[in-house]
């Protein structure tokens, strides 16, 4: 172990050197882009845990000094060891491409949110989206490494009529299939993560899981992953939500992974923590009782990488940097709310009293510990919207 980190330490002296080489070879322009770059992320030698950071008491001055500094010798270590990640990149929060790039082999999935399928009047299914695949980015994030490339797919703006069209035969779900599936095949990915199940609100769970039936064998068939986006099957005060047992067992020996959203538990309705830990264990308890089950291990138990910031009667999602320019600004006190394993805090503006829930490092830290235990994979949503030392965690 010992000679382990030494060896890994003369590694990061050696990265520096050369890091520090190209960059003096490079023209006028990119030296200077390279040094905005610089200065966001801040490599260290120790880890968030060594740094004594990982704690319930955290203050407002501790995550501005020390959020952008990640460990260079965990970097490209997957700490969390025991299943599966994936990690979502979207084209709105740019800082995602480079922490895949940056991380890229603590990650078993990155799924980019580029595309849709979409119905078009004349019958043909057609996938778009096209426009936002960056290949110089795909082979920045897998070359060398054994991440595979996932990109979600969204039944876009799709109608009633559209998904009757689409249940009504064999042929009409062959179709929309195969064209997916060409689609990505040409583009050389190595699968996709579908998201349909919520956009039907919990409505014909029969119909979809024929779908998705036929959608896991052809995608086996061609040796492609099928990722299937799930909600909680649990909601606030234990009420079922959209997904039942019964549907993931119908769905689970063709799907190969589930991206369940174990997120989203509060709303400006009823302000409050973002996932709370018990919830997500019963989420998971729900769908796979049996704890020695394999099927745990499809299950990529949903972790958000943002946060919300809530006043009365209304509420918004707050990413990284808007929650650094909080923090900046109004200096608040974050306090550790047990009985979810989340903080919190509240700060006072003109249009009155709001509370913050954004994750900390500790948050995280449980939620990994949870997943260890219950021998589930975990999702992130996303990963652009996180916080540099977030990493040495995962
Ligand atoms: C739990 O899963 C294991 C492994 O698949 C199986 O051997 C066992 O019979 C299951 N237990 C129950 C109670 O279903």
């Amino acid at each position: 172990m010992q000679t382990d980190h030494l060896y890994r330490c003369l590694l990061l002296i050696a990265i520096v050197t050369e890091f520090t080489t190209a960059t003096l070879s490079k023209s006028d322009k990119s030296k200077s882009k390279k040094k905005d770059k610089e200065e966001k992320v801040k490599p260290t030698d120790k880890n968030v845990q060594q740094r004594g950071l990982v704690n319930n008491e955290v203050t407002y001055k501790e995550i501005l000094k020390e959020h952008a500094s990640y460990c260079e010798i965990l970097k490209d270590i997957k700490v969390f060891e025991t299943g599966d990640t994936l990690a979502y990149v979207t084209p709105w929060n740019g800082h995602g491409y480079d922490i895949a790039k940056m991380f890229g082999n603590k990650f078993t999935y990155v799924s980019p949110v580029w595309l849709q399928v979409k119905h078009k009047p004349g019958g043909a299914y057609s996938v778009t989206g096209e426009h936002d695949i960056d290949k110089g980015w795909v082979s920045g994030v897998t070359k060398g490494r054994s991440v595979k490339m996932v990109p979600r797919i969204l039944f876009d703006s799709w109608t009633g009529k559209d998904y009757q069209n689409l249940f009504s035969s064999e042929d009409e779900m062959e179709d929309c299939i195969n064209a997916i599936l060409e689609f990505i095949k040409e583009k050389g990915f190595d699968g996709i993560v579908v998201e349909i199940w919520s956009q039907l609100g919990g409505y014909r769970r029969k119909e979809l899981i024929h779908f998705l039936t036929h959608m896991g064998k052809m995608f086996k068939e061609q040796g492609r992953i099928l990722v299937l986006v799930i909600p909680p099957p649990l909601q606030a005060g234990n009420t079922p939500g959209m997904i039942s047992k019964e549907d993931f067992d119908a769905l689970v020996p063709v799907i190969d992974k589930f991206s369940l959203m174990t997120y989203d538990f509060s709303s400006p309705a009823r302000p409050g923590p973002n996932s709370p830990l018990a919830w997500m264990k019963l989420c998971v308890e729900t769908l796979v009782p049996n704890s020695t089950s394999p099927y745990r291990q499809k299950i990529l138990m949903g972790l958000n990488f943002y946060g919300y910031d809530y006043i009365p009667g209304s509420g918004e999602p707050v990413v990284g940097y808007k929650y650094l320019e909080i923090l900046k600004k109004y200096k608040p006190k974050l306090k550790w709310e047990k009985s979810v394993a989340e903080h919190a805090f509240e700060y006072l503006t003109g249009i009155g009293s709001h509370i913050v829930y954004y994750p900390t490092l500790k948050s995280i830290d449980l939620r990994l510990q949870l997943a260890r235990s219950l021998g589930v994979g975990i999702s992130i949503w996303e990963v652009g919207q996180g916080l540099d030392y977030f990493y040495d965690l995962l």
